[in-house]
């Protein structure tokens, strides 16, 4: 696996445009006039697709400023995080010690993102979190300058359990990948599904980011459950949707997930993810103005399809232009940033969200079903879903 750290300056369309395969040489600190974007996302592994379509999304939302932050210039910096935790700390710091970007949005990976959390911590430099679920971020080491315009890890599989008992699976198995995003994820789950009188007969996982699933499939074969529910995301998403399918499953045991399993994957997937039922703060298919106009601009601009990493990268976005705007591009201005960012309620595609007193969003769950290739939405599974925000303190 290459590691790549790219320094850029150019402007949001350029970057846009140019995607992620092309990338330009170190070049000199730029003037304090422009505002310092850095981005630590993974560009390459199992995530790597989910690190592109949040700064697709990110970029997307700059353009319909013309590029610009609260009337400043951009200037973007870039490092692959490879979704590798033990590198968090370092990668963090190339951008906030040397590059001395203003704002670091990132990442995916939780574990990664406790890198970063340590370093937004110390530092104080705003960040903005683009998917990872981490729950100690938003509970008790929430922070003035950290905002997550995602989810928490157990929002969405709160929902999941209920969904599953209305359709009278009552024994499920849960299988996910040995880190804190699956056991996170877990902790949504169960607590959604015991309480709607769901049993959880064995709970399974396998190594980060491994896909090595053939034996755990067989332990579910022979424990014949009624449902198995599931964290995975990715390209791991798509090879699990192929083994459970291959492994004769699906015929016999529906398959129910946080809505990770079928986003951005539904072409790898292929027939095996037909019927699969998720739940998630986002669909393709969401028949509102906001989500059709955001779709038909992102499909413009980019030649790619969105899924829900490139909504919460684009909410990203909107919500440090709302926090630029109101400092005129001036982001070391904490007090009038924060007073501008807190509290605000973000008109995404996703439909409109507010951000919790411990930053995260306060959102709409939807429950959908994987019909001729797509997410499509088939209910509500939680209306105003809010982490508990546990423990959480601003200081
Ligand atoms: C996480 O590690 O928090 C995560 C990764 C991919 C999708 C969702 C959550």
């Amino acid at each position: 696996m290459t590691t790549r750290r790219n320094v850029l300056t150019r402007s949001a369309a350029a970057l846009g445009a140019a995607s992620t395969g092309l990338f330009l040489p170190e070049l000199a600190r730029a003037q304090s006039d422009k505002v310092r974007v850095g981005f630590m996302l993974p560009y390459t592994g199992t995530y790597a697709q989910l690190g592109v379509s949040i700064e697709k999304g990110f970029l997307m939302a700059l353009n319909e400023q013309g590029g610009k932050l609260g009337g400043k210039e951009v200037e973007f910096f870039k490092v692959d995080d490879e979704s590798n935790p033990a590198k968090g700390v370092e990668n963090a710091n190339l951008l906030v010690q040397r590059d001395k970007v203003d704002v670091l949005v990132g990442t995916v990976h939780s574990g990664v993102q406790m890198g970063i959390h340590k370093v937004a911590r110390e530092s104080g430099v705003l960040s903005l979190i683009p998917n990872a679920g981490v729950q100690v971020a938003t509970r008790a080491q929430c922070a003035p300058n950290v905002y997550r315009t995602s989810f928490s890890n157990s929002q969405p599989t709160l929902a999941l359990g209920k969904a599953m008992m209305d359709r009278g699976h009552k024994k499920a198995v849960w299988i996910t990948w040995n880190y804190s995003a699956g056991a996170e994820a877990l902790e949504g789950f169960e607590a959604g599904y015991t309480a709607a009188g769901g049993t959880i007969i064995e709970k399974l996982a396998v190594p980060f980011p491994s896909v090595e699933f053939q034996a755990l499939l067989t332990q579910i074969a022979a424990l014949k459950p009624d449902a198995v529910a599931c964290f995975f995301a990715g390209g791991g998403a798509a090879k699990f949707l192929r083994d459970f399918h291959a492994a004769g499953l699906s015929k016999t045991i529906q398959l129910y997930g946080s809505g990770f399993l079928t986003e951005g994957v539904l072409e790898a997937a292929g027939p095996a993810a037909e019927g699969v039922l998720t739940t998630m703060h986002y669909s393709d298919s969401l028949d509102t103005p906001r989500n059709k106009k955001f779709r038909l601009d992102y499909v413009k601009a980019f030649k790619a399809q969105p899924d829900v990493y490139s909504v919460q990268g684009y909410d990203a976005g909107q919500l440090l232009v709302i926090g630029a705007n109101a400092v005129k591009g001036d982001l070391s201005n904490k007090s009038a940033l924060y007073a501008a960012m807190n509290g605000v309620t973000i008109d995404s595609p996703r439909g409109k969200w507010t951000m919790s007193a411990a930053h995260n969003p306060i959102q709409d769950m939807y429950l959908r079903e994987v019909v001729k290739g797509e997410n499509k939405v088939i209910g509500i599974a939680g209306k105003a879903v809010a982490d508990s925000g546990a423990g959480c303190r601003m200081g």
